[in-house]
């Protein structure tokens, strides 16, 4: 069975797919993790990331993997080399929207997501997943949440608070405008790129997570998983 939970940055996607693939045994694929090990790549190489051709070179030469911890969370290798906290730098979110819009890279990741998912029970979070990676997907969420809600989550992480969790923190309003102002820019850039633009599948269930804990975003998505399985 494959799961596609897309939406926007800050909509709480990967708490919700990370949590849902150990609830129920399957696969936890970050395709953001692969977009921004690329962009790291880039910044590494000192390549411009509008420079399509060499951004597209830096991706076909990139080798991007994952590695599961006995504690379930889930380490990033680039090259051989952890890059689990270099690609969440405020650099790498600057630039990773500009390098997942080239055509050429986004052909090449949904070509190793495919590879890594296989025939796998997988949960997969992006921008496109329900819409190109896995169209045939047998449950699709498309995960929202008004910019400000979304900003604030995003602060309070970075602050080293939890708000899915309840640990709050002492969040800055300075960093949280700069970090709505980022949200918003990069809504942007995904939703109105020439190549698969961030859009909902027909097909996919809406979810709007301002108001909503994680465990009612779980139960409705478990929902859904009850009903495809009965279904299929
Ligand atoms: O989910 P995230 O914030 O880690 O994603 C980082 C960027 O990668 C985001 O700005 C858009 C891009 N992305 C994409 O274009 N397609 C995906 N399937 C996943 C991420």
């Amino acid at each position: 069975m494959k799961i596609a939970i897309d939406g926007p940055a800050g909509s709480g996607k990967s708490t919700i797919a990370r949590a849902l693939a150990e609830r129920c045994g399957m696969t936890y694929l970050d395709t953001g993790a692969m977009y921004r090990s690329v962009t790291w790549a880039c910044l590494r190489d000192g390549v411009d990331p509008s420079d399509l051709a060499a951004v597209a070179d830096t991706a076909a030469r990139s080798d991007v993997r994952f590695v599961r911890e006995k504690d379930g969370s889930q380490r990033v290798l680039l090259d051989g080399e952890d890059v689990t906290a270099q690609i969440r730098t405020p650099e790498v979110d600057r630039s990773v929207s500009i390098v997942s819009a080239v055509p050429a890279v986004r052909a090449l990741m949904v070509e190793r997501q495919r590879a890594l998912a296989g025939e796998g029970d997988v949960v997969a979070e992006g921008r496109d997943i329900g819409t190109v990676v896995f169209p045939d997907a047998e449950v699709k969420v498309f995960l929202t949440a008004d910019p400000r809600a979304r900003a604030h989550r995003r602060a309070v992480q970075r602050a080293g608070g939890d708000a899915a969790a309840g640990v709050a923190a002492e969040v800055d309003p300075e960093q949280e405008r700069a970090i709505l102002e980022g949200i918003e820019r990069r809504d942007r850039i995904d939703s109105t790129r020439e190549t698969t633009p961030l859009r909902r599948a027909d097909d996919a269930h809406l979810l709007d997570s301002s108001d909503l804990t994680v465990e009612q975003e779980l139960e409705q998505i478990m929902g859904l998983i009850a009903a495809a399985r009965e279904a299929g």
